[in-house]
């Protein structure tokens, strides 16, 4: 006989199987599963999130990713980018408001200007805060020496999803050519690791030819990599997307959210002190999508401080939700949210992934 849901999760490890089984748990199996992983973020973490206030800087991108509203290719897009002074205005907004940090996000870009002024704003976000915001970047595949330099400067957690481990995947839902190309965005991965950043990845859920084989690939590529925060959300179709001739083929959308959630769980008991973000994309598909995610394993809410005339042009895929938000309401709407989680928001704090620091701290030995 096979062995029980309930036996699964006494294990230490899982076997791709029992991932598998795992994310086809229902009913009371189901239930169990989500009671673990909250267990488990109660004993590691503790019910608690931590806020990083989203900027989203700019829409222009160099790539043409075949799921994303934001893709060179669309036409349909008002394209934008902050001033600097707009982009500090909006960190001192998260320093006055205690957020502990903020995490820059744009499109893909590479140039010499885009590196000089992302270090020139890590330098005057420092400045402005007394080196004590926290600074996430997550602007894409970049050089090395890149990296380093921003690193320098003070970035110190970066997110690059790798939106699907698995290479044939990866390659149909992306042009096939050199901007896309799956072995450079591991490597990308690799090289933010090995320079000492935070380093988080993640990937989208329900894609069209993705199977339950590959999201169970995912999570085992997740634990193998040592990734130190995880960044999952429902893939929801944009309208003006190729992969929109697919639509027809997708899982029902509260299909793609359950999944996330047990992927969320899954995550949680496999890398237990990790940093899991509650992706504003759930809270498309359900309104208190984000909430369920932060009751069973989420710890990281990113309230978005993107100033409100250019929140409707972030639009990486339909219905995102909060466009019409200014930044004070998304700060109360989601403490009352967190509150309705039963957890507690962290104030004044980084919140630094624990996994980073033991894994630090295991490496110098
Ligand atoms: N649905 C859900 N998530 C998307 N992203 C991009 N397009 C979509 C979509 N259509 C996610 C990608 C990217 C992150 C910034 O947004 O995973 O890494
Ligand atoms: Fe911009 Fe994929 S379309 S990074």
């Amino acid at each position: 006989m096979d062995t029980t849901i309930k036996e699964i999760l006494t294990q230490e490890e899982f076997s791709k199987k029992n991932i598998i089984r795992l994310l086809k748990s229902e009913g009371e199996d189901r239930t169990l599963l989500f009671k673990k992983s909250a267990d488990v973020k109660e004993k590691f973490i503790g019910n608690k999130v931590w806020f990083r206030g989203l900027i989203e800087f700019s829409n222009v991108c160099g790539k043409d990713c075949l799921y994303c509203g934001i893709r060179k290719g669309n036409k349909n897009l008002e394209r934008y980018s902050l001033s600097d002074d707009e982009i500090l205005a909006a960190a001192r907004f998260a320093y006055d408001n205690r957020y502990g940090s903020i995490a820059l996000q744009s499109g893909e870009l590479e140039s010499q200007f885009v590196t000089n002024r992302i270090e020139s704003l890590l330098h005057k976000i420092k400045e402005l805060s007394n080196g004590e915001l926290g600074v996430t970047l997550s602007v894409g595949e970049q050089e090395p020496e890149v990296y380093k330099k921003w690193y320098e400067a003070g970035a110190h957690r970066y997110l690059l999803r790798v939106e699907s481990t698995n290479q044939d995947l990866y390659n149909k839902i992306h042009p096939n050519d050199s901007k896309h190309n799956f072995n450079r965005r591991l490597e990308c991965l690799k090289s933010l690791q090995d320079i000492g950043y935070q380093t988080g990845t993640g990937v989208m859920i329900g894609l069209p030819f993705q199977t339950i084989d590959d999201l169970a690939g995912d999570l085992l590529f997740m634990k193998e990599f040592n990734i130190d925060m995880c960044g999952m959300g429902p893939y929801i179709e944009h309208a003006d997307t190729p992969l929109i001739e697919h639509a027809e083929n997708l899982l029902p959308l509260k299909e793609r959210f359950d999944l996330t959630l047990k992927m969320i769980a899954i995550i949680r008991i496999m890398m237990r002190d990790i940093n899991i973000v509650a992706a504003t994309a759930l809270q498309t598909i359900d309104p208190i999508g984000r909430e369920k995610a932060v009751k069973i394993g989420a710890n990281i809410l990113m309230p978005n401080i993107t100033p409100g005339k250019y929140r409707d042009s972030y639009k990486l895929y339909d219905n995102k939700p909060c466009t019409d938000d200014s930044a004070e309401d998304c700060q109360s709407c989601l403490e009352a949210r967190v509150r309705l989680a039963d957890a507690e928001v962290i104030y004044g704090e980084w919140g630094d992934s624990k996994h980073y620091n033991g894994r630090r701290l295991k490496a110098k030995g």
